[in-house]
């Protein structure tokens, strides 16, 4: 632990690859997003379409997991979940949630928060489709979020629904879709050195326009 201590104690990384800009800036920040998006594919981020999603419970805590990003447009941010996971049941109760994207790649961080809305089961329904058969058998057999005993049991739980789809299409458990978040603010980041790094967030206004402001670091 002092070792580590240690290390920790010397972390000390200095920003300086990029800046970013008003002059340079897309007045769209989905256009911004995806310029961003396709600078982490060109630099081989691996993973760039990880996300933390953040979403808070009945009691008022957080909590935060990782979830991938799998498609994005002026509409908002997809993912796909099982409806009856402890994050659904947070969302259920509070569609405010926030997501974040960390690319250390290019020391930038895009915070995006909003309000969730569920995809619709046809647009869920696309989406299953296109996923390799184990990953659908998978959404069948796993009770995400719940307790269970032991590994075993969800290698039975994945034998027993192999067995009813053998032969079969697997199509989409209604207990499982896409949620899309639908951005109200979306914060860019870069790192820059002398911890004065650039911070522009887009807010969305009553009449759905996007107002762009600088932040302090
Ligand atoms: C790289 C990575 C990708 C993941 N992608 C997803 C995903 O797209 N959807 C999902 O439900 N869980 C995904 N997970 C698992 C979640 O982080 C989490 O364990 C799970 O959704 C249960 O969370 P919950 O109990 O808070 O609902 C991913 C985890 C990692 C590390």
């Amino acid at each position: 632990m002092k070792d580590i201590q240690a290390h920790i104690n010397g972390l000390r990384h200095d920003f300086s690859k990029m800046s970013l800009d008003e002059d340079t800036l897309n007045a769209n920040p989905f256009k911004q997003f995806e310029i961003w998006f396709q600078a982490a594919i060109d630099s081989k981020v691996p993973e760039p379409n990880a996300m933390m999603l953040s979403t808070v419970n009945a009691k008022n805590c957080p909590s935060s997991r990782i979830v991938l990003l799998r498609n994005f447009s002026a509409k908002g941010f997809v993912f796909y979940s099982n409806y009856e996971s402890q994050k659904a049941k947070d969302i259920e109760l509070n569609n405010a949630v926030s997501i974040l994207f960390f690319w250390p790649e290019l020391e930038r961080q895009i915070r995006i928060e909003g309000k969730i809305i569920k995809q619709t089961a046809a647009e869920s329904d696309i989406y299953f489709n296109a996923r390799p058969r184990n990953s659908r058998l998978g959404a069948w057999a796993s009770p995400q979020s719940e307790k269970i005993s032991n590994r075993k049991i969800l290698d039975d739980l994945f034998q027993k629904v192999e067995k009813e789809f053998e032969g079969k299409e697997v199509t989409r458990p209604d207990w499982w879709g896409g949620y899309v978040l639908e951005p109200e603010r979306i914060e860019f980041w870069q790192g820059r050195p002398n911890r004065l790094h650039d911070r522009i967030c887009y807010s969305k206004t009553f009449n759905n326009n996007w107002e762009i402001a600088r932040l302090a670091p």
